[in-house]
């Protein structure tokens, strides 16, 4: 299952991101928002970045204006990676080397065909696993009161 949310911004290029993972055979839940009113990029994050950390969904997508609320929202929930992404070879490295489960774009920055490609390379990269575990581990940490 994939979850896929945005801002008023990136609603537009959701439903175009949604028909190409459905295209690619796989499950898609769209979790809002329904059209263009002003809502708050967190909500949406967070519903996202719930559905990732707590195993109902493989990986996420969310798409704001600049993809950069969206990324800083999701990144606050523990287990849950999320890549800003820009290209293919960004989309590409962010699961090869970082095993990235959340997918984040800017609908303000791409344009559709590049924001399609990124996603289908997301979908499609394999996380390389050997050094690059050890390294995603050490991403979680846990910080002692001093
Ligand atoms: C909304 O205007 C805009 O701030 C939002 O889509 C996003 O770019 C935030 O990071």
């Amino acid at each position: 299952m994939i979850v896929v949310a945005s801002d008023h911004a990136g609603v537009g290029l959701k439903a175009q991101i949604i028909r190409v993972v459905e295209e690619s055979g796989r499950q898609v839940r769209d979790l809002g928002p329904a059209d263009e009113s002003s809502v708050d990029y967190p909500d949406f994050a967070h519903l996202v970045a719930e559905a990732v950390a707590g195993g109902e969904a493989q990986m996420g997508i969310l798409i704001c204006g600049t993809g950069i609320g969206m990324s800083i929202s999701a990144n606050r929930h523990p287990g849950v990676r999320a890549a800003l992404c820009h290209d293919a070879f960004t989309a590409e490295m962010a699961r090869r080397h970082n095993d990235a489960n959340v997918l984040c774009m800017g609908a303000r920055v791409l344009g559709v065909g590049v924001a399609e490609q990124i996603t289908r390379v997301f979908l499609d990269s394999e996380f390389e696993g050997g050094r690059h575990q050890r390294r995603v581990e050490k991403i979680e940490i846990e910080w002692e009161e001093s």
